[in-house]
């Protein structure tokens, strides 16, 4: 730490992953930020906390349980199992991983909710809502879909129009649908709890302007202010998997209130487990002591700039010292696509690839900025092959062998160059401010310039002709003392990034753990260790293999988020049956007699289907991938004891199995030829 600067205490989080799925890619860019920032904030001598957990409520989380067949408890401990797993094995290190669904949390986000009730803030009124009556549910707006009243296009979220881009009410839909039933919705009167955001227009009108916020955040803020600020909708009706509200029977917090508490009570576990005062991190009075951070991706922007601050503030909290935004993750310059295989888990990455070939790749992309970013994986595999095995591991490479063979693995007393020392040391302050701004990219090229230098210094200086030349050897051990002294800075440099690397690169410098003040200083006359290759190149197959395998693992349902602009969901994670569960589905071999369109439907086709004597009438969603006459007098394999369905059209009385990565590809499976209508299949 520099001498001049005092010791800060810094807390971060970065957003939580909803407990609905397995985590991907795209969340892994705000996780690998957050921890960069924090390790290396931590390598200058700070004290900081980064804590997440899980985002454990809502509907989609209940609903999701409810179709694996267990219960929302059993789900959310299974996958924050995975979650933590994936996130330690990508290196990301939170000091306390703990989902919403904690007592801690209940208690905070009720006791936050009782001060701005008992302040005047909470204004109880009757709203109407889509209600789906099969179901016993009020439906979210994600849940409700039909035809734009603009521009009529069908299938159109009941929040706003993907083709036409309006938004309007659920209510202004027209022939809408349960996605849940396939039933109308019907409106439904119930009394909500809404939290007076306006009320603190002067607040947040000050922390628009603050350094809270980047600028183009600042100037969504702005609009949003234009627009008008409304009152916030914090209550949902049982069936909610939540938290009840105090004294409301019957009625739980929207998810979206309790999850950024979340991050006070994931802080509260770690604070208490590791004799830390939590109040100086929270309390309103403490806002210039310590500093607080939340690192999110640019979909949820309004609840942590706007609703957040403002909820801190009437409880009696601080508000933060930042939201970092940061843009969407696109793979080959595409959204992340399911068949395409670029709809990468976490998981699946980390069966085939090194994390720190990522971290590196998401490092040498990020900025400050709330701008996407494209993995695009031939750049991918280049970037890393020629700047960390090529560069970075190669000035240790070239050099070690002489120490270890000609010097005995020591070190000389003296290096070779000074003025490639002093471009090392020179530039700490430089780089320094570029991860403090979160301009990782132009830190990584600072960096890189670094390791080109160094590079060039050896190039000039051959040691491998120089050796052969008997006056020459201490001339070699002073070269490569300077090598291994310029690894050493670029170790220390790329800490944050390639934290499993560099502590495989101590072992091999024989030092201990590195650290920002170590710049000032040069390794000399001192024992290292054997070398060992510290990273190898990426090759073609492993990347591929990982692409198959995306293709192949499990489709991401819709998002949870509301904010149009979440383009992406998330992955379910199968529960695993038994024998029994499985001897329950009767599937049968089935001939399709017949296949016509359904007037008004959008997606379905209306097939006929031949048990070998009994017939069946079912609805399949296979419109977008097959004419019907090139369904007709084909086999089939149907799950023939399903409960029949009421749909919009018809009785569904059965359905076909078909495969495909979700959206409009769909392969209709089919028996090898010689299977008999109403053969069993086992
Ligand atoms: N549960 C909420 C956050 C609550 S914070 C109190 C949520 N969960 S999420 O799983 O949908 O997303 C978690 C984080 O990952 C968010 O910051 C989101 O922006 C980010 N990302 C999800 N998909 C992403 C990409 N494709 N690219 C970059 N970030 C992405 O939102
Ligand atoms: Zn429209």
């Amino acid at each position: 730490m520099p001498a001049s600067q005092a010791k800060r205490k810094i807390l971060v989080t970065n957003a939580l992953p909803y407990a609905n799925g397995a985590l991907h890619l795209g969340h892994m860019v705000g996780f690998m930020a957050a921890d960069i920032w924090v390790r290396f904030h931590k390598l200058q001598g700070h004290d900081v906390s980064f804590v997440c957990g899980d985002d454990q409520h809502g509907t989609p989380i209940m609903l999701e349980a409810e179709k694996q067949g267990i219960t929302a408890q059993q789900l959310i401990d299974r996958v924050e199992q995975n979650h933590a797993h994936d996130l330690q094995r990508f290196g990301i290190a939170l000091d306390n991983f703990s989902g919403t669904h904690s007592e801690h949390n209940q208690q905070l986000s009720s006791e936050i909710y009782k001060r701005i009730r008992d302040t005047g803030h909470i204004d109880v009124r009757v709203i109407k809502q889509a209600f789906d009556e099969e179901k016993g549910l009020f439906l979210p707006d994600r849940y409700v879909k039909g035809t734009c009243p603009k521009c009529r296009s069908v299938d159109q979220y009941g929040d706003n129009c993907e083709v036409c881009g309006t938004t309007y009410d659920t209510t202004e839909l027209i022939d809408p649908y349960s996605v849940l039933s396939g039933k109308p919705p019907v409106e439904r009167e119930s009394e909500h709890y809404f939290f007076k955001v306006s009320d603190f227009t002067e607040l947040l009108l000050s922390w628009k302007d603050s350094p809270a916020l980047q600028p183009e955040i600042a100037n969504k803020l702005s609009e949003w202010f234009d627009a008008g600020l409304h009152d916030w909708d914090i209550s949902r009706d049982k069936p909610y998997w939540g938290f009840e509200i105090p004294d409301a029977p019957g009625k739980y917090f929207y998810v979206w209130l309790d999850a950024p508490i979340g991050y006070m009570a994931s802080h509260k576990l770690h604070c208490e487990t590791h004799g830390l005062n939590w109040d100086e991190y929270w309390l309103a009075e403490h806002q210039n002591d310590t500093e607080v951070y939340h690192f999110i991706g640019k979909d949820i922007v309004r609840f942590h700039t706007l609703f957040w601050p403002a909820l801190l503030h009437a409880a009696g909290y601080r508000v933060p010292s930042a939201v970092f935004v940061h843009g969407f993750l696109t793979v080959d310059g595409a959204k992340m696509s399911k068949s395409r295989g670029t709809f990468i888990l976490a998981d699946t990455y980390l069966d085939h690839l090194n994390p720190e070939y990522l971290r590196y790749y998401f490092a040498a992309k990020l900025s400050a900025g709330v701008v996407d970013m494209d993995l695009n994986l031939e750049d991918f595999s280049a970037r890393v092959n020629s700047d960390l095995v090529g560069k970075m591991v190669n000035i240790a490479s070239r050099c070690a062998g002489f120490i270890g063979k000609k010097f005995a693995g020591r070190l000389a007393t003296q290096s070779a160059d000074s003025a490639l020392d002093g471009a090392f040391k020179n530039a700490a302050d430089s780089i320094a401010d570029k991860y403090q701004q979160r301009q990782f990219a132009r830190a990584m090229r600072e960096i890189m310039a670094l390791a080109d230098r160094a590079n060039q210094f050896i190039d000039e200086n051959k040691p491998w002709e120089l050796i052969k030349d008997e006056t020459q050897q201490q001339r070699v051990h002073e070269v490569c003392t300077s090598g291994i002294n310029a690894f050493r800075y670029l170790c220390i440099y790329l800490q944050p990034v390639l934290p499993a690397l560099v502590a495989e690169a101590e072992q091999f410098l024989n030092v201990k753990p590195l650290k920002w003040s170590d710049l000032q200083s040069e390794l000399l006359d001192h024992q290292i260790n054997k070398f060992k290759p510290l990273m190898t190149r990426i090759e073609s197959e492993p990347v591929e293999k990982m692409i198959e395998d995306s293709k192949a693992s499990m489709t991401p349902p819709q998002s949870n988020n509301p904010d149009p602009d979440s383009p992406l969901g998330q992955d379910p994670i199968s529960a695993e049956i038994n024998f029994d569960d499985f001897a329950k589905l009767d599937l049968r071999v089935a001939l399709i007699s017949k296949a016509e369109r359904v007037e008004g439907a959008d997606k379905l086709l209306r097939l006929t289907l031949d048990l070998g004597g009994e017939v069946r009438n079912v609805f399949a969603g296979i419109k977008s991938a097959y004419e019907p006459q090139q369904l007709e007098g084909r086999m089939t394999v149907m799950v023939a004891n399903l409960a029949p369905r009421k749909m919009r059209f018809g009785v569904s009385e059965g359905m076909v199995l078909a495969a495909g990565p979700g959206g409009d590809e769909l392969f209709v499976l089919s028996p090898d030829e010689g299977a008999k209508a109403g053969m069993r299949v086992k």
